[in-house]
């Protein structure tokens, strides 16, 4: 099929480049030329493991192509996918003025009948409003049929997602769409689920927002686990063997993060407050998050005291491994708070330095040596299970650091690991090693 995709940020690239993988013609758009750019010479913008083979090899059999003008990219598609941002706005709702302007320049692009599809994660209603929007400026007899078609990728696993998921959701009130759209799909042989366009959009809120309420349930256990003496790991191992809850998402830690959780769960509670819903659980998931995130800091001084010219070491950057992303990272408010606290940080990430920075400039110290980062420090902060870290030899924390003491806020280490080091060990939901 004739494919193009609005957008080349992380769901508009891979989807794109997975397309072509698939067999389709594709040509991506986006507005930012120096993304075109590099995208053209085959490199990725965004760090995703297995991209940019994928990306040069559809380039080189003429499946992929990028395109900062839309009528090119539009003027011969079959589909239009919707992949640009929904960037959360002051009060917590979605900003819709990248997906109003992707609809507004498909209406004055398209010169044939067309699927557009949304990838982007969009509150109850979008998909209408595209519709109007396009049929604003093309009114009939050409059609722009609207679907929602919702994205469950995940950062640092998104091409194996891509091939492998759960399920397909296709929403659409179109028939012939659904039944095309579903052809498109068939080959990856995933269950297809068909249904109304708003419960699609509403299926991808309500999916993250159950996977985050998963974290802060989890979270809350291990707080009480602390204090009752119990150890997290083996209570979550032994609720997720009953496959109604499943084993999935009950990893314990100092909360979550990233582009998606954060921003899609006030978003659902700003949806249903617009329809006088109070979505008293999914607030509380939220608060737990922010507590969480904040609980490493909180470890640190109960340790050591005051934190005032103490060095901490930062282990981790990324909201999670595997990505370069910081965004609504708990390592950004660790490294904030213990400034305020008047340490001094010196923060090792294999990958996100770079973005890093950007955010926290040079407040901090940064090293790509984990060895460098613990050494001569009063305390180490463990925020990303990194596989660099967790494999890490526990010998060079006691050889290196001034007091070794680490607060591994995603329980890299097992306890029985550390009864043979000499070694302050401060976890989530588990006895701490003294
Ligand atoms: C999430 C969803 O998992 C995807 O299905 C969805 O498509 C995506 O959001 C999106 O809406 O685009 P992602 O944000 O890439 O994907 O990352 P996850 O692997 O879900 O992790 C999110 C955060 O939760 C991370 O900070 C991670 O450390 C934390 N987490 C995850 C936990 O604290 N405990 C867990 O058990 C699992």
């Amino acid at each position: 099929m004739r494919i193009a995709v609005a957008g080349t940020g992380y769901v508009g690239l891979i989807t794109g480049i997975c397309l072509a993988e698939m067999g389709h013609h594709v040509v991506c758009t986006d507005v930012r030329e120096e993304k075109i750019q590099l995208l053209k010479t085959g490199r990725s913008p965004i760090f995703e493991p297995g991209l940019e083979p994928m990306l040069k090899h559809n380039m080189s059999n003429g499946r992929l192509d990028f395109t900062t003008n839309p009528r090119t990219a539009y003027k011969n598609a079959e589909i239009i996918f919707i992949a640009v941002g929904t960037p959360e706005n002051e009060d917590g709702t979605a900003n819709l003025d990248y997906i109003h302007a992707a609809a507004y320049t498909i209406g004055v692009s398209i010169e044939n009948d067309v699927i557009v599809c949304t990838k982007s994660t969009v509150p109850v209603g979008t998909n209408e409003k595209i519709k109007e929007i396009i049929q604003s400026v093309k009114p009939p007899p050409l059609q722009a049929i609207v679907v929602s078609n919702p994205e469950f990728l995940r950062e640092g696993t998104g091409i194996i997602d891509f091939f492998n998921g759960d399920r397909i959701v296709i929403g659409t009130e179109s028939r012939e769409a659904a039944s095309i759209m579903e052809k498109m799909y068939l080959p990856l042989k995933i269950p297809i689920m068909k249904t109304d366009t708003r419960s699609a959009e509403m299926i991808k809120y309500a999916s993250n927002a159950f996977l985050a309420t998963k974290i802060s349930f989890i979270n809350e256990i291990a707080a009480i686990c602390e204090k009752v003496g119990a150890n997290i790991e083996e209570v979550a191992y032994g609720i997720g063997k009953d496959k109604r809850i499943g084993p999935h998402f009950l990893q314990t830690g100092i909360g979550y993060g990233g582009s998606c959780f954060p921003k899609d769960t006030k978003a659902l509670v700003q949806i249903a407050g617009n329809v006088k819903h109070k979505f008293e659980l999914l607030e509380s998931v939220i608060k737990v998050n922010y507590r969480q995130q904040a609980l490493a800091v909180l470890k640190a001084k109960e340790i050591l005291g005051s934190l005032k010219d103490k060095r901490v070491a930062l282990l981790g950057l990324a909201f999670k491994p595997d990505t370069d992303d910081v965004r609504e990272a708990a390592s950004l408010t660790i490294a904030k708070a213990l400034k305020d606290e008047g340490a001094m940080v010196i923060a090792y990430d294999p990958a996100a330095i770079a973005n890093a920075r950007k955010v926290l400039g040079d407040t901090i110290e940064y090293t790509m040596d984990i060895q460098l980062a613990i050494e001569n420090t009063d305390a180490a902060i463990i925020a990303t299970e990194w596989d660099q870290i967790k494999h890490f030899p526990l010998e060079i924390y006691a050889e290196k650091m001034k007091s070794p003491i680490i607060i591994d806020g995603r329980n890299c280490y097992s306890l029985q690991d550390l009864s043979s080091h000499p070694i302050t060990y401060i976890s989530i939901g588990r006895p701490s090693i003294k």
